[in-house]
């Protein structure tokens, strides 16, 4: 263990009670986590593994540190994204020893400057939500990469960065991605995205959805979460995507689908989850309605044009917390969230606790695979053992009090057979 220099910065340790009681209230929703941190607690199967983790600093995310502290890590945390740290939260984990370099609204020098302090670590273990670890261990901390022994991603976009990373033959170790488990992205990204994006913008803005156009930017897992709750709400909901068959089925689920450039006439909410860039871009934003409200939930924040927007505008003025009203050169008025960073997290407290039980779940269990399996891989992206995920389902039902049926030997024969017929 080499984290005793290390001091973590964080921006009020007084915050640290207050932190505290909302990790135990996050808890009470992540009973598989609890679970697992138990089992952990007793089996201490990641003694003596450095783990660094660049996830969002949430309660939900305190609850995983501490788990894999109590089996046994010396876990190091920093933040993946400048805006969604809860201080509180950072200030409970660094008086339970778990040094946390996140200050909520940092700029990206410290952002950074946070990543390479974590890193300082001596990792064995990278867990990344966008891989902004692993570009930078691949890129200036190329030193650390001998004594990796691997790593997990947790989000859509962190996963394409690292497949890119390995096609390109210039990943060093191997990575697990958890976003790809089934019980990680068929519910956080659906109802996870799809409640808390509708509720950071709800908080900016307090908006009422009903009767609203809400143009829902990319119809993936994260889109479609937010475009079936919007319409829950009362919302016309409009989807634009480049996926033929992801629009069909947008379609099919009851939205109106068409191009960005006919949608942008007509919005009044805009939400990206494209995981791409400028799916709002310049021409877009010329032909918005005066008022119109526009916000991304996807990882990183080039789903918008900003540049664009601060160009076509004279002047801008903040109008509430996470809301920039900009005036534009012909006199409308277009409202950014949360600078155009993942609105669910900035304005919101990201995804329920109960969804991310999951998610974390999913990384506890990887992670004390990986630390059996770690050195038997080569550095490649793979999958999420199905056993874990099946697991991770299961635990999850027990804990919801659901119990469903099995297959009789019959059946199981009968699906496994090729000669019955009509
Ligand atoms: N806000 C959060 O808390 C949160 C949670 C999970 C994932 N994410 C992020 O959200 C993003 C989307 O994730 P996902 O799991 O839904 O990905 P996905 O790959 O399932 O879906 C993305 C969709 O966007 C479409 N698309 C791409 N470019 C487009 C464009 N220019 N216009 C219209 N559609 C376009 C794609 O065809 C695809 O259907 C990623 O960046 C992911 O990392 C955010």
């Amino acid at each position: 263990m080499t984290t005793k220099a290390i001091d973590g910065d964080i921006r009020d340790i007084s915050l640290a009670a207050e932190g505290a009681l909302r990790i135990e209230w996050a808890e009470r929703e992540m009973p598989v986590v609890r679970q697992i941190r138990e089992r952990f607690a007793r089996e201490k199967p990641l003694n003596n593994l450095r783990i660094t983790a660049c996830l969002h600093v949430t309660s939900e995310t305190a609850n995983l540190a501490l788990a894999l502290r109590d089996g046994g890590a010396d876990v190091v945390l920093c933040a993946s994204n400048p805006l969604s740290t809860q201080d509180a939260v950072a200030a409970a984990l660094a008086t339970e020893g778990i040094v946390t370099y996140a200050i909520n609204g940092e700029d990206n020098d410290t952002y950074y400057k946070h990543i390479n302090s974590a890193l300082d670590h001596k990792p064995h273990i990278t867990l990344d939500d966008g891989a902004d670890l692993v570009a930078t261990l691949h890129s200036s901390r190329t030193e650390l990469l001998d004594g990796m022994l691997a790593g997990c991603e947790e989000t859509t976009t962190g996963v394409i960065r690292l497949k890119s990373l390995a096609e390109s033959g210039k990943l060093k170790y191997p990575i697990i991605a958890v976003n790809d488990a089934d019980t990680k992205h068929y519910f956080d990204n659906r109802y996870g995205t799809g409640q808390s994006t509708l509720d950071g913008i709800t908080r900016a803005t307090n908006v009422l959805w009903a009767g609203k156009n809400v143009v829902v930017c990319g119809y993936g897992w994260c889109g479609k979460g937010v475009a079936l709750r919007a319409k829950g709400m009362g919302a016309h909901t409009i989807v634009t995507e480049v996926d033929p068959i992801r629009a069909l089925e947008a379609a099919m689920d009851g939205h109106s689908v068409m191009t960005m450039a006919e949608a942008s006439k007509i919005g009044d909410i805009f939400v990206t989850l494209t995981g791409g860039l400028k799916a709002i871009d310049r021409a877009h934003i010329e032909v918005m309605k005066t008022g119109a409200i526009v916000a991304n939930s996807g990882h990183f924040n080039v789903e918008i044009d900003i540049d664009a927007l601060e160009d076509l505008s004279d002047s801008k003025r903040s109008v509430r917390p996470f809301v920039e009203e900009y005036r534009m050169l012909d006199g409308r008025t277009i409202s950014l969230l949360g600078e155009g960073r993942l609105i669910n997290l900035a304005a919101a407290e990201g995804h329920p606790s109960a969804v991310m039980d999951m998610s974390f779940a999913n990384q506890a269990l990887v992670i004390e695979y990986l630390s059996q399996t770690g050195h038997t891989l080569g550095p490649q992206v793979y999958p999420v053992p199905k056993d874990i995920d099946i697991e991770v389902g299961r635990l999850k039902l027990e804990s919801m009090g659901i119990t469903i049926d099995s297959l009789t030997q019959e059946q199981e024969k009968y699906l496994a057979s090729w000669e019955v017929g009509t």
